[in-house]
């Protein structure tokens, strides 16, 4: 590619290959474009991206080798182990064409998702520089290797994932809010913390998706760890020309057309991501929940996002209690709908994501956590910032509509909107020129031209 008579640099990125792994890479990559840097996306044949969707960048099909029942085996850690294993000697072979070919840009640096950590391997027998893209919180990093050294010396078992006692030195978690893996290999989760955040790392820098005004102090602590930077260039959603549909299922935008008609504030958006899932008894008391609080909701349904049986009363609570009152879609354009003014409030999983689109927005938060760092994020939510509540035990109906109830009708409620409406307004500030964020992003860009 040519551009005022000089070839364009080439970046290559390589995100994981999940929802909440693929957004923040793809976001980034949209930037990247906007500062001159022609993209190629490696991506695994797993959840690969719909290149139509992004018309500016290239795609490299990287073979993943897994299973169906890798897939379906519901255990993240052990998948993650495997595409790092199966990855390497294909991407290794896809690049060494490019790099010797001669006849394409040259590959300025190759960006990765810190989960697939193979690719600095690779990076290193090309010689080529490499950059890691952290997609969770500064705060989830300490916590899991907290929680890794605490298990290589036997000090936490997976019996205390429900302990309410302080982590010492890392107020205000407890040991209930560390990131335990949802499967029961605690093992594979160590080994897994151990390869992602090795100090000594031959990548030349570290891209975080979080800000100062959020998580200065966590991330001046990883700083001090290690010896390159640490640049916190996010929230990556709000930079450059607008966040690109990275979505890998269809958006069903009809939900728009019922906030239209919805009064400022009065929605609650209920959504759990893209992996999280509840058995058939947890969605009964959910929507039980919605129905008795009297509030308007909208709520993201996955097809896949109860484990068991689909449940007939579903169907008969909303016909004979909700009404015109409830909106429910099986994937929503979620920053769409957090930037409408009728949304009100956010019962979310804290995916690192969902935490960020709804923080940006001013949205206040009613944090189910369901899994790893999801845990750590609600704790921040709701202990930090302290725009949040969480429900803490087992999802309960009369739990659940207390829960809506306090947030979106009560006084509390609205001290948690202000608060909200003030972190929007400092986040604002960080992404503005000169702003923490756009110093960093500028600091990456000047790094990379001097690959
Ligand atoms: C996963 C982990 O579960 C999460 O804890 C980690 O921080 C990132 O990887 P996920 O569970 O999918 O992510 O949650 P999240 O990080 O919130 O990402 C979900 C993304 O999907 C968000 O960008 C959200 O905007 C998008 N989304 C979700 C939609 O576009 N529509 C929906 O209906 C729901």
């Amino acid at each position: 590619m040519e551009k005022n008579g000089q070839r364009s640099r080439r970046l290559v990125l390589l995100p994981c290959p999940f929802q909440g792994h693929i957004n923040p890479m793809l976001q980034l990559g949209t930037i990247l474009h906007s500062k001159e840097f022609s993209i190629t996306i490696a991506h695994t044949e797993f959840n690969s991206p719909n290149p139509s969707n992004h018309p500016n960048f290239n795609f490299l099909p990287i073979p993943d080798g897994l299973s169906v029942q890798d897939i379906s085996s519901g255990d993240i850690p052990s998948l993650i182990q495997r595409l790092n294993v199966n990855c390497k000697s294909h991407l290794q072979e896809c690049l060494s064409q490019i790099v010797t070919g001669g006849q394409q840009d040259d590959i300025a640096c190759i960006i990765y998702d810190e989960l697939m950590f193979f690719v600095e391997t690779v990076a290193n027998f090309l010689k080529l520089p490499s950059i890691i893209l952290r997609t969770t919180s500064a705060a989830t990093l300490i916590a899991r290797t907290t929680l890794a050294q605490l298990k290589l010396e036997d000090l936490v078992s997976l019996e205390d994932s429900v302990s309410q006692d302080l982590v010492p030195n890392h107020h205000p978690l407890r040991f209930k809010d560390l990131p335990f893996p949802s499967s029961r290999k605690l093992e594979t989760f160590s080994q897994l913390v151990i390869d992602m955040y090795k100090i000594k790392t031959s990548s030349s820098v570290i891209i975080w998706n979080t800000m100062d005004c959020l998580e200065l102090s966590s991330l001046a602590r990883i700083q001090q760890q290690y010896q390159v930077p640490n640049l916190p260039i996010g929230p990556l959603h709000k930079f450059g020309p607008g966040p690109p549909n990275s979505s890998l299922l269809k958006e069903d935008t009809s939900c728009m057309a019922w906030l239209e008609k919805q009064t400022k504030n009065s929605v609650i958006y209920v959504s759990l991501g893209s992996i999280a899932a509840m058995d058939e008894k947890e969605l009964v008391e959910m929507a039980w929940g919605l129905a008795n609080s009297q509030q308007r909701f909208l709520w993201v349904f996955r097809p896949d996002s109860i484990r068991g049986s689909k449940n007939e009363v579903l169907s008969q609570i909303f016909k004979e209690t909700v009404g015109e009152r409830g909106c429910i879609v099986n994937w929503a354009p979620q920053k769409e709908v957090l930037a409408h003014s009728a949304v009100g409030g956010f019962l979310s999983h804290c995916g690192w994501n969902s935490t960020l689109e709804s923080i940006c927005e001013g949205i206040p938060m009613i944090c189910k956590p369901c899994f790893g760092d999801q845990r750590v994020n609600a704790r921040y939510v709701s202990h930090v910032w302290r725009v949040g509540l969480e429900l803490e035990n087992e999802l309960e109906r009369g739990e659940i509509e207390k829960a809506i109830r306090r947030l979106m009708a009560g006084k509390e409620g609205e001290a948690m909107r202000e608060r909200a409406k003030n972190l929007k307004e400092e986040v604002e500030l960080c992404i503005k020129e000169c702003g923490s964020s756009s110093n960093s992003l500028n600091k990456l860009v000047e790094m990379i031209m001097s690959f």
